[in-house]
């Protein structure tokens, strides 16, 4: 698939679908529930598909109907060969899932998620217990049944996923699993559990969760996702107009996003409205352009880090020398994000230079139309989408398919905003 973008002012109000993280928490923990879970609004996207899969493979019934998830959570099948597809968060959580509950599986995923590090999960895993082959720390992961003990972690990496793989393998485990986090990451995982009903101890940069724990049934209307919102409202931030999203997630692990355009002079306004599972709500308004760089150091990144490709192009826009540090986990995301970033903002005329562990820009550049490729990555397709709409001429998308990923209805919201974007 193809999209061809044409400049056009994007402004005015739109609704993003469910949060992707959120989706595949709400299922992992429908599954482990005695009983029937209720989840609407959720995410579209293929990523939780993969997960909504798995567990079916795995012998869960999962009704799915516009939007809405019937789960009825139960025993586990053993010996299952699961497909996470594209999404990192499936194999992860569910690996640790899976060795917490004492279930052997194999799990594989698609080209881009065969090139990932599964190291981190299989390591702390081991060190419970688990028995996983990986092929040189890639999947596929080859699971054995095994009796997993409690342990205490220091991540070494600042990864939400690796976190709560963790924690759902210390569930079924025995004895308490104490996880120490260097930089804090997006707490879904502690907000959904506790509000699932079981007992998880957050204190400071040390999170602790006793063995042998299940959640019970849960009902949930998954809020937006803030970081499919986030497209629109740099998209407003670099066409100077103004934007209000609703029904969107506002979880502080994950507004970082907010701060940063905040911070570069864009009038933010947040509204909380409701709680889900414990996960706050509400509506955003945003307006006016950024007057200053975009600076972003190295204990921010975990906020922002799926938003960083685009934090990219709005510092293309914004006066001065923009930085980003700290930020080599972008080269092991669905591509090499800092090299798919400054190879496609380059071939669009931005004065970008790729660093080890992020990237420089100085700002503001007109950008001009070309063929670029997402590399088969949804959030570079869509940021490349929004680089378009203010870039002279046309501008051809290739691989634009990927947005179906996290945000299959990108194009046509994009275009009810005033974008132009045809699909081929
Ligand atoms: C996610 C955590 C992040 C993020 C990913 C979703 C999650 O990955 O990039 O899109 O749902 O926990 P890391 O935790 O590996 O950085």
């Amino acid at each position: 698939m193809i999209w061809r973008v044409r400049q056009a002012e994007i402004g005015g109000a739109a609704e993003v679908p469910g949060d992707k993280s959120i989706g595949h928490r709400a299922l992992m923990i429908a599954a482990l529930a005695r009983g029937s879970s209720r989840i609407t609004n959720l995410p579209t996207g293929a990523d939780v598909a993969s997960t909504a899969t798995c567990l079916e493979a795995l012998g869960i019934a999962v009704s799915r109907q516009n939007g809405t998830a019937t789960v009825e959570g139960g025993e586990f099948q053993t010996g299952q060969l699961l497909d996470a597809g594209n999404s990192g968060t499936t194999m992860r959580l569910l690996t640790g899932l899976l060795a917490g509950q004492g279930v052997a599986a194999e799990l594989a995923g698609d080209e881009s998620l065969r090139r990932r590090p599964m190291g981190r999960i299989v390591e702390p895993l081991a060190l419970m217990g688990a028995n996983i082959r990986s092929t040189g720390g890639r999947p596929p992961l080859v699971l054995q049944e095994s009796r997993l003990q409690g342990l205490v972690y220091q991540l070494p990496v600042a990864s939400a996923q690796v976190k709560s793989s963790l924690l759902f393998a210390g569930l079924g485990a025995q004895g308490e699993t104490t996880i120490i986090e260097t930089l804090p990451t997006r707490d879904h995982t502690e907000r959904m559990f506790g509000a699932a009903g079981i007992t998880v101890e957050s204190r400071g940069t040390q999170i602790s969760i006793g063995g042998g724990q299940r959640p019970r049934p849960i009902e949930i209307s998954i809020p937006g996702d803030l970081s499919s919102a986030a497209f629109l409202l740099v998209a407003a931030a670099i066409h100077g107009s103004t934007i209000r999203i609703r029904n969107v997630g506002l979880n502080p692990s994950r507004t970082g996003i907010l701060d940063i355009l905040r911070g570069a002079g864009c009038s933010v306004d947040v509204v909380h409205e409701s709680e889900r599972l414990g996960e706050p709500a509400g509506k955003i308004v945003l307006s006016g352009r950024p007057h200053g760089p975009i600076v972003i150091v190295p204990d921010r990144v975990p906020a922002v880090i799926d938003e960083l490709p685009l934090l990219a192009l709005l510092a293309t826009q914004a006066p001065g020398m923009s930085t980003i540090e700290g930020a080599s986990e972008l080269r092991v995301k669905e591509s090499d994000r800092i090299r798919s970033v400054a190879q496609t903002l380059t071939a669009l005329g931005a004065d970008i230079v790729e660093r080890a562990d992020g990237f420089t820009i100085r700002g503001p550049v007109k950008l001009r139309g070309t063929r670029v490729s997402s590399y088969g990555d949804h959030r570079i397709a869509m940021m490349l989408a929004i680089a378009g709409s203010i870039a002279s001429g046309e501008t051809v998308v290739e691989e634009a398919g990927a947005a179906a990923i996290s945000f299959p209805e990108f194009p046509a919201i994009l275009g009810a905003l005033g974008g132009r974007i045809d699909v081929e």
